[in-house]
């Protein structure tokens, strides 16, 4: 299927426009006809429209559904805790899923690993409920709870809330088995910390456990989360499907990432009932930004999931295995997978790979 798609461009701050404009020309050989509409956010949208996060770029999104975007660096001290997690909540995008399988020719510890995490998007200590130490809100809020749980707070405590609710694990949960039926997965792992915190990874755990869903072949199972971690690292192609809360979902992503030889390989997307927006893992590298070396594969992987998510399943499947030949090549690659290629070589190679569309 060739056909018309709409797509929100957001190239992102860092090595941003330079994988973007990488990923913009791989999908455009794959898959031809996409109309990109180009909008910014980060460090660009502030220059040309003195905000981070503009309304036309979230109505653009909302317009065409689908967005493909760089990573952005969030200014210190502007306002938002990360232009990301914005995003995902002002769309909300509420579950993050982010594929590490072993690529050929990238030599790693762990062979055969091809492991999925899904994680919850909105909740969690990422919600953004801080009270800053010495606050008038924090002083407050101890006082409270002095009365409430009959805790003493150390005064100069700064405090983070954990929310974690019924209905926000109740579609994750579903996600993720959805996600695993369609994707031919055989088994959920949900890590948690239940037995230290109760109310809140508790409250995950007992919900998934319960959600009375058609679960198909898929398995599932719990584990704590820092035995997860351990076997993790020890035997990655043990596990299958990882379904964690937001915090934990961040850390385990990268460590899956760091498995299959790092963030410059990983793609995600950040996926709600009404929207999608496709990003790497990574974030906007400003160590190597402007020198031309950033490796351009997350950004590929990543148009590679929008495509699939459009349903031009031949193109998502072509560029994954053009990715896959230039790799297992061994001689195309960029300085984080040990050579010495630019990001435009690797992407012409990428381009060479792919069949004649
Ligand atoms: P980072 O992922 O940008 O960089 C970590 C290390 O990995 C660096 O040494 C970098 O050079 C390397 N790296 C990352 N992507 C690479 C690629 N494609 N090719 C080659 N090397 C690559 O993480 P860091 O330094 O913690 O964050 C930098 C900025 O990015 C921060 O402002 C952070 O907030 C932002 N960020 C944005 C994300 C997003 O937009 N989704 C996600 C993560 C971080
Ligand atoms: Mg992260």
């Amino acid at each position: 299927m060739t056909g018309r798609h709409r797509v929100t461009l957001i190239p992102g701050d860092g090595i941003g426009p330079e994988v973007s404009s990488a990923a913009r020309m791989v999908l455009d050989a794959a898959v031809p006809g996409i109309e990109w509409v180009e909008r910014t956010a980060g460090a660009a949208a502030l220059a040309e429209h003195g905000d981070l996060l503009p309304e036309e770029t979230l109505d653009a999104i909302r317009t065409t559904r689908v967005a493909i975007k760089g990573p952005i660096t969030t200014p210190v001290g502007s306002g938002f805790r990360s232009i990301n997690v914005a995003l995902r909540q002002g769309l909300d995008l509420f579950a993050a899923v982010r594929p590490a399988r072993s690529l050929p020719g990238v030599p790693t510890r762990h062979e055969k690993v091809d492991l999925v995490v899904v994680r919850e998007n909105t909740e969690d200590l990422y919600q953004g409920v801080e009270f800053a130490a010495g606050s008038p809100q924090a002083d407050a809020l101890r006082i409270e709870l002095r009365s409430l749980a009959g805790v003493e707070i150390k005064p100069d405590a700064g405090v983070t809330v954990k929310p974690i609710s019924v209905a926000g694990t109740r579609r994750i949960v579903r996600f993720a088995f959805e996600y695993a039926k369609t994707n031919r997965r055989a088994r959920i792992t949900l890590g948690h910390k239940a037995g230290i915190m109760p109310t809140s990874d508790g409250l995950f755990l007992t919900t998934a456990r319960n959600e009375e869903i058609d679960r198909g072949d898929v398995g599932f199972e719990d584990m704590q989360i820092d035995h997860l971690t351990a076997r993790l690292v020890r035997d990655p192609a043990r596990f299958d499907v990882l379904l964690l809360p937001n915090l934990y979902g961040d850390i385990l992503s990268d460590l899956c990432a760091g498995l299959v030889g790092g963030l410059g390989l990983v793609p995600g997307a950040n996926i709600g009932w009404e929207y999608a927006v496709f990003e790497p893992v990574h974030g906007s590298a400003p160590d190597i930004a402007g020198t031309g070396v950033a490796n351009p594969i997350a950004m590929i992987l990543s148009g590679a999931m929008l495509l699939r998510h459009l349903g031009e399943m031949a193109g998502a499947s072509a560029v994954e295995a053009a990715v896959d030949s230039v790799l297992s090549g061994g001689t195309v690659r960029t300085p984080d997978l040990g050579g010495s290629s630019s990001t435009t070589q690797v992407t012409n190679a990428i381009l060479r790979a792919l069949p004649a569309a």
